[in-house]
């Protein structure tokens, strides 16, 4: 199925046929092609797929079907005209930096982004010239105080990690035009099942593949979507010089996960917001933190923003790192693992883990206590997570 035939279809048929184009064999599933370089038909034919006057393939770090089919699959889910699949996450934030900045460029971004993501802006874009503010996620007379002539990029995730904060989209956007700079939101958290982004004035979206696109923990890759100039042009040229391009083997695995990604959302968010309830009953938990919480100081954008409250929940526990320490060894089924998005649900300690390099003064600013564990919600039984959180409660 083409661009043009994908419009007009529903969510969840984009998600199982969108980016496919069967071959002569006539095959129902996808296939992998796991070649590394094409065949031209003759020299002249060579010379016009390196010139781009013929649009065929040519190597698989530039172009490879069954990363296309993943890269129309994801456009098509996000409402974007383009997509470049990437090796992971980290390289969807980077390519992204590196094909649309330049030196003396200047980042509005977040405080409550991924720990590494904070890393790649504050201790590597910076010795390149690029400047980095950053301001709390949902003050937006903070984002706008921080802009300069000079700022080319807001940079963000809504809900962020792992607090749940949000910032309002529409409004943000409105300050990025203003300022003349592009909105950029990972949207791995939601996903396009939850929240589509562009739809709402941003500019761009990357995502974490590893986390609920594949929805199975078995593959690292990254995507960058949006327009065909910035995304199609700039990223893909980026992409296809310095080479951070995803494997078609794991290409073929998002592409599956795909498939089941609304159902799973929809599930893990139903499951995750029965937890919160749940937890936020219990005298020995502090406080919840989940959007679907009447409690969230943000609920109602969060219902006005999102199609649900999402699989993510962090609460606090009384008597700081033991006890939060104690809750997670004591657990039996609930894996221990800093991995998000699975259908097995996780659970893990951020502020020895994935907020662990952060100093104590970055950490308080990150809201991120000793007391505090974030659980990402799978598809198990509610009781059976309920039954093993209680082990240590
Ligand atoms: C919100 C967010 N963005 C980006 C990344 C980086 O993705 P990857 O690990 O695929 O490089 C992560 C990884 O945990 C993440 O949680």
């Amino acid at each position: 199925m083409d661009h043009e035939q994908a419009e007009g279809l529903g969510f969840d048929t984009l998600a199982v046929r969108a980016g496919q184009r069967r071959t002569p064999e006539g095959e129902h599933g996808e296939p992998i092609f796991t070649t590394s370089s094409f065949v031209f038909e003759s020299a002249a034919q060579a010379a016009a797929r390196f010139a781009g006057s013929d649009e065929g393939n040519v190597y698989s770090r530039f172009t490879n079907p069954t990363v296309r089919a993943f890269q129309e699959r994801l456009a098509a889910l996000e409402g974007g005209e383009s997509c470049v699949a990437t090796a992971s996450g980290m390289s969807a934030v980077l390519a992204t930096c590196l094909a649309l900045l330049k030196s003396g460029d200047h980042i509005v971004a977040s405080h409550s982004l991924f720990g590494t993501t904070l890393s790649l802006f504050s201790n590597y874009l910076t010795r390149f010239g690029i400047t980095v503010t950053f301001v709390p996620l949902s003050e937006l007379a903070g984002w706008e105080a921080a802009v300069r002539p000079e700022t080319r990029m807001l940079f963000l995730e809504t809900p962020s990690n792992p607090l749940t904060e949000l910032v309002d989209l529409v409004e943000l956007a409105g300050v990025a035009r203003r300022a003349g700079a592009m909105l950029v939101v990972d949207n791995c958290f939601c996903t396009p099942a939850l929240q589509r982004p562009l739809a709402l004035g941003a500019d761009l979206v990357v995502h974490s593949a590893t986390k609920f696109l594949d929805g199975q923990g078995r593959c690292i890759g990254g995507a960058v979507v949006g327009d065909r100039q910035r995304v199609g042009q700039e990223v893909f040229g980026f992409l296809r010089t310095a080479g951070p391009t995803m494997s078609p083997f794991n290409a073929w695995v998002f592409l599956k996960g795909l498939e089941t990604l609304s159902l799973r959302m929809r599930a893990q968010s139903d499951s995750a917001l029965a937890l919160a309830r749940w937890l936020e009953s219990l005298p020995q938990v502090r406080r919840v933190y989940h959007p679907g919480l009447p409690s969230h100081p943000q609920h109602l954008l969060a219902s006005r923003q999102q199609k649900h409250y999402g699989a993510v929940l962090s609460f606090e526990v009384e008597g700081g790192r033991r006890a939060a320490w104690g809750l997670i060894d004591a657990t039996r089924l609930i894996s221990i693992t800093a991995n998000l998005g699975d259908v097995k649900t996780t659970i893990t300690h951020p502020a020895t883990t994935t907020h662990g390099r952060l100093s104590p003064a970055e950490r308080e600013r990150a809201g991120v206590g000793e007391g505090l564990l974030r659980l990402s919600v799978g598809l198990e039984a509610v009781a059976d997570l309920q039954a093993d959180l209680l082990r240590g409660l």
